[in-house]
């Protein structure tokens, strides 16, 4: 498979007025083909954000970043902002951990998503606006027909967030950073999210990189998974394997942490996609 994303030796520091503070990101090398899902789990401040930001080259003064971030052969880490443009959106798109304000609030929903459809993408207005309906459907917003003339306020907290799902899918990155993207929803709609973007993977070999703190949610978009623990990653490898036998002493506890969750994944790796709760995690259609 060819390499889409490859870090190497990624540290990130935060200057402080009393010198760099400890690394938030050090020393983190990660790999990723087309259509391959990393999951991205570890405890809270281990550095997961920052990896994320790092990648978009979104970590902002006083944030150094160093090592070496190529996507599809471009190197991101010091690119000039030009690169970053060229990349961000249609190379990689991110869905932010906290993407309350990552609308802009002048802007109707269908506003912000028809203007990156044409201006990105090349598409005429009204197709931009049918798309744009899709994509409100596609992440679960009923009435989307009416609701695309609506401003980011007029949406709850999840559907904004549902719609910055959207906004991330609509210029078909070849990457999808995605930062703990449905933590806020409830599991209804979460399942649906995963399954639009597992299909993505699937029909457009997007690439993914998911943050989750939820084994089960890693279990069903990825195929493996990365561990970090104070900046760095400890442990990495396929899904099945690391939840059979963790070998860093903070998975095992991560794994001990979710009783019901680990049971779950000795479950799945015996094959029997069944959730604790009864709820459908297999992929429809
Ligand atoms: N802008 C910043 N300035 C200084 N330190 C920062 C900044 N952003 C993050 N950090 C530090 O970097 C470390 C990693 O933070 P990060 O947000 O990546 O954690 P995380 O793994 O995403 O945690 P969570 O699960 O809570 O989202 C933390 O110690 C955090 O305090
Ligand atoms: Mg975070």
């Amino acid at each position: 498979m060819t390499t889409l994303l490859e870090v190497e030796d990624l540290r990130v520091e935060f200057l402080t007025d009393a010198g760099p503070a400890r690394p938030a990101v050090n020393g983190v090398d990660l790999r990723l083909g087309a259509g391959e899902t990393l999951a991205l789990l570890g405890e809270s401040g281990s550095g997961k954000s920052v990896t994320s930001r790092a990648l978009m080259g979104l970590v902002d003064f006083p944030g150094v970043v160093r090592g070496s971030i190529r996507f599809d052969g471009t190197e991101l880490v010091d690119a000039p902002d030009r690169t970053l443009r060229r990349v961000r959106g249609t190379g990689i798109g991110m869905v932010f951990q906290d993407s309350l304000d990552s609308l802009n609030p002048v802007y109707t929903v269908g506003a912000q998503l028809t203007e990156a459809l044409q201006v990105r993408m090349g598409m005429t207005r009204a197709d931009a606006r049918s798309r744009s309906v899709e994509l409100l459907e596609a992440v679960g917003i009923v009435d989307a027909e009416q609701r695309v003339d609506a401003y980011p306020h007029q949406f709850s907290g999840g559907m904004r967030q549902r719609v910055c799902i959207a906004m991330a899918v609509a210029l078909r990155p070849r990457l999808l950073i995605a930062d703990e993207p449905t933590t806020a929803l409830d599991v209804t709609v979460q399942a649906g999210i995963l399954r639009l973007l597992r299909g993505l993977t699937e029909d457009t070999g997007m690439a993914m990189v998911f943050v989750t703190h939820d084994l089960a949610v890693a279990k069903q978009v990825a195929e493996r998974v990365m561990v970090m623990f104070d900046g760095r990653a400890v442990e990495e490898g396929s899904i099945g394997n690391v939840f059979a036998a963790p070998s860093h002493p903070y998975t095992r506890r991560l794994l001990s942490a979710h009783p019901g969750r680990a049971r779950h994944w000795r479950d799945l790796t015996k094959g029997e996609a069944r959730d604790d709760d009864g709820e459908e995690t297999h992929r429809a259609g």
